[in-house]
């Protein structure tokens, strides 16, 4: 246990690109948008994700678990469940976390861990759903309304308890690239934030432990 555990929220975030998520959430905590919330790790599989560089110009300690280190999917794994475990949060926040955890991982948190997605779930939402895809199934399918969701983290796909969602229009002429950041704009990057203060400051999340 660390030695400022104080009554600061502790929050580990879990990455695998940009990490604009990220950046929100951060951004959140100077502004004092959330409030009493530190995050303690930032935990990506990808080595090159850009989410570890604003987790470094932002001071936080930041870890890369790269499958391509391991010899075999226990063995990597067993590593991000470590990493997990050492950031000792209150809540494990997946921002644009784009790889299918261990049971054993979601087990331990649940109730802990939250994830963002970018669509009205339960559109598009799911296997294979992740990142621009989920853009371009909602253009294809025609849809004049998408959003995003905060929602706990389950054993299955997508499929926790619903915390936050917010509703983004679909314009004529949307690209996936253009409807992607209209919903990050109007949605992630305010609920995510919004659904982490509250957790942080209803005290749901430990009074639940
Ligand atoms: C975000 O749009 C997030 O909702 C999505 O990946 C993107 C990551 O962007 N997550 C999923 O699709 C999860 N199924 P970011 O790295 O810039 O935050």
């Amino acid at each position: 246990m660390s030695m400022d555990r104080g009554d600061t929220f502790r929050i580990a975030v879990m990455v695998s690109g940009g990490g604009t998520n990220l950046q929100a959430i951060i951004d959140a905590i100077a502004s004092g948008k959330i409030r009493n919330t530190r995050i303690v790790r930032v935990i990506s599989n990808r080595k090159d994700a850009y989410a570890l560089e604003r987790a470094a110009k932002a001071g936080i300690d930041a870890v890369a678990v790269s499958r391509t280190d391991y010899q075999d999917k226990e063995s990597f794994e067993k590593a991000l469940i470590r990493a997990v475990d050492e950031a000792d949060a209150d809540l494990i926040v997946l921002a644009g976390f784009l790889v299918v955890l261990p049971a054993e991982l979601t087990d331990r948190y649940e109730g802990r861990m939250i994830n963002i997605h970018p669509s009205l779930i339960p559109s598009f939402c799911g296997k294979g759903y992740y990142g621009l895809k989920v853009h371009e199934e909602a253009l294809k399918r025609g849809v004049k309304v998408t959003g995003a969701t905060v929602h706990f983290v389950d054993s299955g796909c997508d499929t926790g308890p619903i915390i936050m969602q917010k509703a983004v229009e679909v314009q004529d002429g949307d690209t996936p690239e253009i409807l992607q950041k209209r919903v990050m704009e109007q949605a992630e990057w305010v609920i995510l934030p919004e659904a982490i203060d509250r957790l942080a400051n209803n005290r749901t999340v430990r009074d639940k432990t």
